[in-house]
């Protein structure tokens, strides 16, 4: 964590809870968002929830009374048209969404997002006006083959390809290894803390060192409020993109205090 970059924690419940627990988490992790302290909180539910939450959250009514914002898991590039089943990036800014994920490993895997689609989603959630949160990160064979880091330089040029500095200033890079996803098998601080300056290396070079030095990185893979504090003191690891663990309003607030 850095002094000059504040942190920020978002909890992805991916497709978990029903209206009414969407409903309760978030007003528990709202009330008690101050406990956290000096750190950007988001809560990122499945899409059909998304208003179930915005309303728990006092978005309707404008602003965030808890300062706590919405996030989308996903998003179309397209803003309206015949894509049956789809979310616009303006449906979720239009429902008070600040954040939507992008090119999340689940996304990537299961549904055959490339750096290109991952690209044209990022490029069309900033037109939207949202901050897209930017996944990348290897699988376990990647890792065991030594390609980490040609795999992690692909998808941050690619799924930044051609971003102007100045938007690229405002997004959200999350550095997730597969591996470690729902696995319970947490990268080593030194592992991540890797990754992250390579991140912000090529943030660098598609940027400036200058604008790659205000750019949060999050890690996500496993994060726990046990093993937060040893990832949160690692200079480039700027908060968390937490799944499992956000489901639960204890954990959740415990990870972002480590952050706070
Ligand atoms: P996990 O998921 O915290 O359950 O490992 C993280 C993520 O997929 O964003």
């Amino acid at each position: 964590m850095s002094t000059r970059r504040k942190s920020i924690v978002a909890g992805n419940w991916k497709m978990n809870l029903d209206a009414a627990k969407a409903r309760s988490l978030t007003e528990a992790v709202a009330a008690r968002a101050a406990e956290a302290g000096s750190v950007d909180l988001v809560l990122c539910p499945p899409a059909l929830y998304a208003t179930t939450v915005a309303a728990a959250l006092g978005l309707a009514a404008g602003g965030s009374p808890s300062g706590v914002a919405l996030g989308g898991q996903n998003a179309h590039d397209k803003e309206s048209g015949a894509f049956t089943g789809e979310v616009a990036p303006g449906m979720l800014r239009d429902i008070g969404s600040r954040y939507c994920i992008l090119g999340h490993s689940e996304r990537r895997t299961l549904f055959g997002e490339t750096d290109s689609v991952v690209n044209a989603k990022v490029k069309a959630v900033l037109a939207a006006g949202l901050t897209p949160i930017v996944c990348v990160g290897e699988s376990l064979a990647e890792r065991e083959s030594g390609r980490t880091e040609a795999v992690v330089t692909e998808q941050v040029l690619g799924s930044l390809a051609g971003i102007p500095a100045d938007d690229l200033a405002t997004i959200v890079v999350a550095y997730e290894p597969v591996w470690a996803i729902g696995t319970g098998k947490v990268a080593t601080p030194q592992q991540a803390q890797d990754v992250h300056a390579l991140v912000r290396a090529l943030l660098a070079r598609l940027s400036s060192p200058t604008v790659a030095d205000t750019i949060r990185i999050q890690y996500g893979g496993s994060v726990k409020p046990d093993n937060a504090a040893e990832l949160a003191a690692c200079p480039d690891i700027d908060g968390a993109l937490v799944g499992g663990a956000s489901l639960k309003a204890d954990d959740f607030l415990a990870i972002a205090k480590a952050f706070g």
